[in-house]
């Protein structure tokens, strides 16, 4: 069997309570596909970084580096918590790792499922992928802050866009779009910010000569959050900025049945460093604790990984265990995290 090292970040609140259940899940893997699975677990995240004042150590990045794949819960702690100022995590951690292993592909499918409900007044199917640009753009953290607490503070955060950054995702959503529907969507707000839309525009013109198959289409970001609801199945393929992915890729899981089943990787087509997968959600201190959190999206977040690292007959099982559990759900009584966990994870195996 091949063996695939996996780097487990559960981090906080219900990040360890969603991972556990997907390891459950991609244990259950092992008996039906050829696969092996080490995983070495890394205690990063609020409970480090309050007792020790790290946050990812290079000697930890390092060994992260070594990894076929990560698996990350979530990061983060409740807003306003005077300990833990918003940032030191979501910048020292999540994004530094983004950064560091160029996961300049981040993708965010979107698909509704029999039997969940969703908050649109009609019932169409929903199927599409977000890739959002992951490694530039407003994340950078370019900027800065003088005279600050005066009342002549300046402080600024400017969007970072390079036509190789730039060009990359935008080949690659062009791939991923002529391997679906072959349709593409660029958002951004190129009337507004006319230096950077420039450039994505520019971009997707040149590169899709290269892709006649493929029907390319623009919308500024706020329609794109409109159709979302009002026309969600109008969309195949979205690339957009760091941002914009943000956002709505947060609104994409609403419509199509909750943050609980969005999944995402954070990508790194080059194979330079580890690829990354964890769910669209934060760490949801609201509900940590309570087994609520709902594990589905880590569940389908260790299926993109699966995938991601040629184990597609396990990932396809996965999504399908997911399929029927879901459907199962309808009507029935609720669940709790490891539940799920379980009934997914025994579907799999059987
Ligand atoms: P959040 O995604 O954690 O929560 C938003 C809402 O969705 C909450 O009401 C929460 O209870 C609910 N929710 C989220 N995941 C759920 C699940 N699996 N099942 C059921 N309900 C779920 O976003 P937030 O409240 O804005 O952020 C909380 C913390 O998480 C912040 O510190 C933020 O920086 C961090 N964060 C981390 C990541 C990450 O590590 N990838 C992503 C987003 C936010
Ligand atoms: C996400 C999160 C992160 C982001 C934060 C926590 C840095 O919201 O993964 O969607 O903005 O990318
Ligand atoms: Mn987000």
């Amino acid at each position: 069997a091949r063996s695939i090292r996996l780097a487990v970040i559960p981090g906080d609140y219900i990040g360890p309570e969603v991972t556990a259940e997907a390891l459950k899940v991609l244990d259950a893997c092992v008996s039906v596909d050829d696969i092996k699975i080490e995983t070495t677990h890394y205690d990063l995240g609020a409970q480090r970084y309050l007792a020790t004042g790290e946050v990812l150590p290079d000697s930890v990045l390092a060994e992260l580096r070594g990894h076929d794949a990560i698996l990350l819960g979530a990061v983060g702690g409740r807003p306003n918590d005077p300990n833990l100022p918003p940032g030191i995590l979501e910048r020292g951690l999540l994004l530094r790792l983004r950064f560091e292993f160029d996961h300049y592909i981040n993708l965010r499918p979107a698909r509704s499922f029999p039997g969940v409900p969703t908050p649109l007044a009609k019932d169409v199917p929903i199927d599409f992928v977000v890739v959002r640009e992951g490694t530039e753009g407003l994340y950078l953290g370019n900027g800065g802050v003088v005279r600050r607490g005066t009342p002549q503070e300046i402080a600024t955060e400017v969007s970072v866009n390079t036509a190789f950054g730039v060009e990359r995702v935008v080949r690659d959503a062009f791939r991923r779009a002529q391997a679906r529907r072959r349709k593409l969507t660029l958002v951004h707000k190129t009337n507004v910010l006319v230096n950077a839309g420039s450039l994505w525009s520019r971009t997707v013109d040149a590169v899709a000569e290269q892709f006649p198959d493929v029907a390319v289409d623009y919308l500024h970001v706020d329609a794109a959050s409109m159709f979302l609801v009002t026309e969600p199945e109008r969309f195949d393929v979205i690339v957009t900025d760091n941002l914009f992915g943000d956002i709505i890729t947060d609104l994409a899981a609403a419509v199509t049945g909750g943050l609980g089943l969005a999944a995402s990787g954070n990508i790194n087509p080059d194979r330079t460093a580890p690829s990354m997968f964890e769910p669209v959600h934060g760490s949801a201190p609201d509900i940590a604790g309570q087994g609520k959190a709902d594990p589905t999206a880590a569940i389908l977040s260790a299926a993109l990984l699966l995938d991601h690292v040629g184990a597609s007959v396990a990932a396809r099982k996965v999504e399908e265990a997911v399929v029927a559990d879901l459907a199962a759900r309808a009507g029935g009584p609720a669940r709790t995290t490891s539940q799920i966990g379980d009934a997914i994870a025994a579907r799999v195996a059987s």
